[in-house]
């Protein structure tokens, strides 16, 4: 059978076969990413356009990563990288843990007594930090990739660096001020990231921000980003003037993807009200499914420290918390988890949502809509 047809500018400028690109999703906490080698090798096979999580690996292991998507894929995919707004931070993540405030690991040191979690050591890569993000820069111009995205922080010298090497770059924005700047920086495309994203998120929801960001950026296209889970989102997305969706929630909840089965089925299960917003992960706003430390520190009014430095400080419980106590384990999603039914193959997340949009554009709007 003839493969469906859902084409957008999109398709011509990377070329792939569907406007659907899976977001780059790294782990603050975990000593894994989420958007591997392999879930982002399944993605492009599937006829989107797979990005790697890069910005929260070591060097070796993002090399790793994109040797397994080579070895997996013949179509064209990308790394997400993030670059942190501050200079290089001295010492390793034991040494800088060591000088974190009392009050604050006096606090965490408490949920190990009460929930009964044994201490261990979790991962010593030093994220957010710019001597990792120049490590990561370097492997992804040795292994000669051509598309990258900027999750976070977009140093000067970057976009010009990347044009001259042959790359595209994609930049997740929040709001129309850092869309315009990013433009006018040369941003290949702009993604406009909706309030009800996962992981790191702003404050805007994608409905108020995408015809915003549109008209502000205009030439340059726009992917949609944040709750998108449904062929009817990405058809309402296209409809608006998105190029194409970036889409991460969706396919953390795949079959290819590295979340422990126990957080996968904690996607499902989940509703519209289980993803919320805390600033514990790592100081900044990041959305994941709701649990019970989250709210322990905020009824506490316990704050919070800057980038990276609360991270450091909650990384080794909650990855204590996964080995031990699996139970209560939570993983970064999106508002829009509450439209995952089931745990599908990438290729099947792929196939419905074209399949839905087909099907909206198609037929169900000119038989509803009268004009
Ligand atoms: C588990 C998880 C990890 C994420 N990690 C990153 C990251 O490392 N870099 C980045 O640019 N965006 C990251 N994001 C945000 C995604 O790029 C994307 O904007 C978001 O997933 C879109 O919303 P959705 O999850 O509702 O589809 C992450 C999102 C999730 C859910």
């Amino acid at each position: 059978m003839a493969k469906p047809l859902l084409r957008t500018k999109l398709c011509d400028l990377f070329d792939i076969d569907y406007p659907i690109v899976l977001a780059g999703m790294g782990d603050v906490i975990r000593d894994y990413t989420v958007s591997t080698g392999k879930l982002c090798a399944a993605v492009s096979n599937a006829g989107g356009l797979g990005m790697i999580g890069g910005g929260t690996m070591s060097a070796t292991q993002l090399r790793h990563e994109i040797r397994d998507a080579k070895k997996l894929t013949r179509k064209p995919f990308g790394v997400d990288l993030i670059f942190p707004a501050g200079p290089a931070i001295e010492g390793t993540v034991s040494e800088i843990q060591a000088k974190l405030p009392a009050d604050l690991t006096g606090f965490i040191d408490g949920w190990y007594e009460q929930y009964k979690v044994p201490r261990e050591k979790g991962p010593e890569v030093k994220i957010f930090d710019e001597d990792l993000a120049m490590q990561q820069w370097k492997v992804v111009v040795d292994e000669g990739i051509k598309t990258i995205a900027l999750g976070l922080g977009t140093p000067d010298w970057i976009i010009p660096e990347a044009h001259g090497r042959g790359m595209k770059v994609m930049c997740l924005v929040g709001n129309v001020r850092q869309a315009s700047r990013l433009a006018a920086m040369g941003a290949d495309l702009v993604i406009a990231q909706g309030h009800e994203a996962g992981g790191h998120t702003g404050r805007i929801g994608l409905m108020s921000l995408l015809p915003a960001i549109i008209a502000a950026v205009s030439p340059v296209p726009v992917l949609a980003a944040g709750g998108i889970v449904i062929g009817s989102q990405l058809a309402a997305a296209l409809a608006m003037g998105a190029v194409g969706v970036w889409v991460g929630t969706a396919f953390e909840a795949t079959i290819e993807s590295p979340v422990t089965d126990l957080g996968k089925q904690k996607l499902v299960e989940a509703d519209e009200e289980s993803a919320r917003i805390s600033k514990i992960y790592t100081g900044k706003t990041a959305r994941t499914l709701r649990n019970p430390f989250t709210e322990s520190w905020e009824k506490a009014g316990m704050r919070t420290l800057p980038m990276p430095y609360q991270n450091y400080l909650v990384r080794d419980f909650f990855y204590s918390l996964e080995r031990n106590r699996p139970e209560l384990i939570f993983v970064g999603s999106g508002q829009g988890v509450g439209l995952i039914k089931k745990i599908r193959s990438a290729q099947e997340v792929v196939d419905d949502f074209v399949q839905d949009a087909i099907d909206i554009l198609k037929k169900r709007l000119p038989a509803e809509v009268t004009i």
